[in-house]
């Protein structure tokens, strides 16, 4: 597994494994910013032969995260780029557009509850019958950080979201369907 060190997310080998288990042949991202969790993600694909492609989407309204051309820079480093459609897209557009179909979505836009509230509503359909989910947050601990828009722990069961890394501000969890999956890679 060769995939970038990120300085705050600890469980990018999680993501790499998820991508590795699950095979997805469309993945959408939203909130690449400067592109690692991209990356390990298109190295999963790259190094296990998996047909997959990203579409990977930021609107960038942060410099402190990076901007298109930062990204795809580190795609070309990580020599992945073929692998990824990287596009400005606003995750709330694509709520109005109806919503792409995918196999597996990183999500990841400064998370708070009311996000993932409104993204697991919009593809709760989609996870039902196999799509899966991974997002930045959901730990007790995460509720500290970026509290606007509620407490993420709260809405835990009604989401039915599994928190994959131990209690820490940088975490990560995934919503699938149960009686489909046995995913725990912690
Ligand atoms: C926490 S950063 C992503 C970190 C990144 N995944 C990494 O590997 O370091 C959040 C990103 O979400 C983007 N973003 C915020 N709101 C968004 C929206 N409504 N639609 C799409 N992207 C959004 C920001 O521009 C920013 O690049």
């Amino acid at each position: 597994m060769s995939i970038p060190t990120h300085g705050k997310y600890e469980w990018l080998p999680i993501l790499y494994d998820f991508v590795v288990t699950l095979e997805p042949k469309k993945i959408i991202e939203f909130g690449p910013g400067r592109g690692y969790t991209t990356i390990a993600m298109a190295k999963a694909l790259d190094e296990n032969n998996i047909d997959g492609h990203i579409n990977s989407y930021d609107i960038w309204d942060d410099k402190y995260w990076g901007g298109h051309n930062i990204a795809q820079a580190e795609f070309d480093a990580w020599s992945v780029a073929n692998y990824i459609t990287l596009k400005r897209c606003d995750f709330y557009e694509w709520i109005e557009d109806g919503c792409e179909d995918f196999d597996f979505l990183y999500f990841d836009i400064n998370n708070t509850a009311e996000k993932i509230e409104i993204l697991y509503e919009s593809v709760k359909n989609q996870i039902a019958e196999g799509s899966v989910v991974f997002f930045e947050g959901g730990s007790k601990e995460r509720d500290s950080y970026g509290h606007n828009g509620g407490s993420m722990y709260d809405i835990k069961d009604k989401v039915g979201y599994k928190i994959l890394t131990g209690n820490v501000k940088y975490s990560a969890s995934a919503i699938y369907n149960p009686k489909m999956y046995d995913l725990d890679f912690s």
